[in-house]
């Protein structure tokens, strides 16, 4: 039997397998998701079945979703204390996410700003699949019982929804689904575009974005071609509103290194942006350089990545089970006798 006192709670998140992380991506958030295992019983899945809401090409999408598992991986996520695994792996998701359908209003997902925006921007294919992408949502969510959701901004309305669609479960059927809370994660460095320094750092802007798996050379190139800032000071000084790309260059080399933004300013007293800008480089590529080789390393290693998300969907399909079979008795369905 479990000893429920000492059980941790449930932290569950999806990740969309859309492209490689970038050092925004791992100073920002995943640098601290592996100590989250120390605390929760953790669960992470590409989530592939949400990503063919919007028109995908089946080649890519099969590549993404494990070179993403295996960047996650190389990141910090250790496969043992976490359960790692691929969403269409785990039919639970698709079955659930049917059901839940049936209990989420149609003037719920009609106010889903992200269907809205994403309606927007890809009008040609506006699916029932990205209308009814919240169920799908809910259905991850639920079937672990999960306590906590990790959720930026975007994802704060789906959350909500996710609360719903549990509460009135509960109501009509009894206590079924565990009500999940927002997990408010502990935000690492804010990192901005090194060529826009006032937006944040995306993939959709190649030239100001360091992917994790960028050749040193490539780090360095970039970084040598950083915005710093318009005046003609030269001097590397933490002022974000006068100099916003400094401050920048400050905070990544400050989560690189650990050094504080005066320690910086001294390190670099009298020296310049011409001996600041590659020293920031040389910084980035040192910290990214185990994490590319342990993607290298795993990816030309298919049968590692292949076991790893084996255990996983068998870990996550346990659970997930119980959850489903316990809500097909509530819902009325004859029970399977094979
Ligand atoms: N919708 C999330 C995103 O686009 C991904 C996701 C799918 C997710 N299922 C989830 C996140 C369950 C948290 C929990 O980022």
């Amino acid at each position: 039997m479990e000893n429920i006192t000492t059980k941790k709670k449930v932290m569950l998140s999806g990740i969309q397998p859309s492209g490689d992380l970038h050092l925004g991506n791992y100073l920002g958030a995943v640098k601290n998701w592996s100590v989250l295992a120390e605390e929760f019983d953790c669960y992470y899945f590409m989530a592939d079945l949400h990503s063919i809401t919007v028109r995908q090409n089946p080649a890519e999408l099969r590549r993404r979703s494990v070179s993403q598992l295996a960047q996650y991986i190389a990141c910090g996520l250790d496969p043992e204390q976490n359960t790692l695994f691929i969403q269409s792996h785990v039919h639970e998701h698709a079955e659930l996410g049917w059901i839940l359908n049936c209990y989420t209003m149609f003037g719920e997902l009609s106010r889903m700003t992200q269907f809205k925006d994403k309606s927007n921007k890809n009008a040609e294919n506006i699916n029932g699949g990205l209308f009814t992408y919240p169920a799908l949502m809910a259905a991850d969510i639920l079937l672990y019982q999960a306590d906590f959701v990790p959720v930026g901004e975007d994802q704060k309305q789906h959350c909500e929804l996710t609360r719903d669609v549990a509460i009135r479960f509960n109501n009509l059927y009894g206590d079924t689904f565990k009500v999940p809370e927002p997990y408010i994660p502990q935000v690492g460095a804010r990192i901005m575009s090194l060529g826009t320094p006032t937006a944040k750092m995306s993939k959709s802007d190649p030239q100001g974005c360091v992917f994790i798996l960028d050749k040193p050379e490539d780090i360095a190139r970039k970084f040598k071609r950083a915005v710093t800032d318009s005046d003609t000071e030269n001097c590397v000084r933490y002022a974000p509103a006068e100099k916003p790309g400094v401050a920048n260059l400050m905070s990544i080399y400050s989560a690189v290194t650990g050094r504080s933004f005066a320690e910086i300013e001294r390190e670099f007293d009298g020296k310049g942006y011409g001996a600041f800008k590659p020293a920031v480089g040389e910084a980035v590529i040192e910290t990214l350089r185990p994490i590319r080789e342990e993607s290298e390393r795993m990816l030309a290693d298919k049968a590692y990545l292949q076991q790893v998300y084996t255990n996983g969907a068998q870990r996550a399909s346990a659970v997930a089970r119980r959850t489903l079979r316990k809500v097909y008795k509530r819902v009325g369905f004859v029970e399977k006798p094979f």
